[in-house]
């Protein structure tokens, strides 16, 4: 059964879960005004998620590496992505994070109020990726006026001004990785420098690719995480309780209560693919060349698969998909989950409380952005 709604499926100042929830009682799929079928039930994103043949990434005009690409293509450059995202390659950083974190918490002001997104989320982001990344401190004023821009761009959703934004990022990019290309790799060399020199096909990657794979690791997901903080720390002021039996749990606990929040409230809301021939999801026969989205956050809330919504993190975790499914799921996953709980854990070494401030709005995101666009907190 399908509808014609709203392009971004959240009218005007509507909690986009709110809505998606009750869309979801009638509606397996609909179509936006856009002339996307999103997919909003957890099977039906699964199935597209896994469905490599029928369902292309070549979504977009632009060059997207690894996201954009099929097939054995998509395979070659992930390998290359993910000897960078791998367990083993991402402990060296750990006491890195930790320093990051626990020199935030030192800075952030006790008693006065503060925006858990852009004060902690969008700060710890990217003082993390630039420590992950090996690029310089002094970039971080840039790279957060360029978070706040991007973010506006998306919200106001004109394509000519995330055009200059996208543009802007890739000029900060380059300026970064030109001086690395021309420089060798040694055995200290930091991860950007050792990117610039992997070789695919016989060859070293282009500037063009190496701008899509860093422009992929930060642009996106630091605005991710990002929200992704605020989303959490929205969750433990609401309960206070959780302060104390959270500084007590063991790491995996503390990874297993941040995908439980993140799944309920999830705020990288969807994905698109292309059909590339005519196939039937949930019911509906769609055409080929057409446009689908998998919508995360509705399929991570489907009340067929998620008992009530209960909070439940370690019944749920298996049904998750906050980091997606199939040849495409996020590789970045350990290390946003790492980052997520490293600054948790120093927030709440630091604290006694988290409120809510008084008399302060919590704003929730407009779509196509999910989670919190500020949560306006108290610590102490
Ligand atoms: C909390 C933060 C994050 C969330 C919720 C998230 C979520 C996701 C999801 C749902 C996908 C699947 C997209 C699809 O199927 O089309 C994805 C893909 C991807 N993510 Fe993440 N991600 C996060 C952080 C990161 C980080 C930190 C990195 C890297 C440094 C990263 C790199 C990527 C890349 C490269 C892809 C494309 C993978 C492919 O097409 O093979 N992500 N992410």
């Amino acid at each position: 059964m399908t509808d014609h709604i709203p392009d971004d499926i959240s009218p005007d100042g509507r909690d986009l879960r709110e809505y998606t929830d009750e869309l979801r009682q009638n509606h397996a799929i609909v179509k936006n005004t856009s002339g996307e079928w999103v997919l909003l039930k957890h099977a039906d994103v699964v199935a597209a998620a896994m469905d490599h043949e029928n369902l292309s990434n070549n979504v977009s005009d632009y060059l997207q590496i690894p996201n954009g690409l099929d097939g054995e293509a998509h395979t070659h450059y992930r390998k290359i992505i993910d000897q960078y995202l791998s367990e083993e390659a991402l402990e060296p950083y750990i006491p890195e994070f930790q320093k990051v974190a626990i020199q935030l918490m030192k800075e952030l002001p006790k008693g006065k109020v503060l925006d858990a997104v852009n004060d902690i989320g969008a700060v710890f982001a990217v003082r993390a990726q630039c420590a992950w990344l090996g690029w310089p401190a002094k970039l971080e004023p840039r790279l957060l006026k360029w978070m706040a821009d991007n973010h506006a761009a998306t919200r106001s959703k004109f394509h000519d001004e995330m055009v200059i934004v996208a543009n802007q990022f890739d000029e900060i990019i380059r300026s970064i990785i030109r001086p690395k290309r021309e420089s060798h790799v040694q055995e200290n060399s930091d991860i950007t420098t050792r990117l610039c020199h992997d070789v695919i096909y016989g060859r070293e990657l282009t500037e063009a690719e190496l701008i899509s794979i860093l422009r992929n690791w930060t642009g996106g997901d630091l605005g991710s995480i990002a929200l992704c903080v605020g989303v959490i720390v929205h969750q433990i002021a609401q309960q206070p309780e959780l302060i104390e039996q959270l500084q007590k749990a063991e790491n995996s606990e503390v990874e297993a209560f941040i995908d439980e929040v993140l799944r309920i409230d999830n705020p990288f809301v969807s994905n698109r693919r292309v059909t590339t021939c005519p196939i039937q999801i949930g019911g509906q026969d769609i055409p080929e060349g057409a446009k689908v989205k998998l919508h995360w956050t509705s399929a991570n809330r489907d009340e067929a698969v998620f008992n009530k919504n209960e909070f439940s993190p370690e019944k749920n975790r298996p049904k998750n998909i906050v980091y997606g499914a199939g040849k495409h799921a996020c590789p970045g996953r350990l290390l946003a989950t790492w980052e997520l709980r490293i600054m948790l854990q120093a927030l709440l070494t630091s604290v006694q409380n988290i409120e809510i401030a008084h008399n302060q709005k919590v704003e929730r995101e407009i779509a196509p952005l999910g989670g919190f666009h500020r949560v306006p907190v108290v610590l102490s």
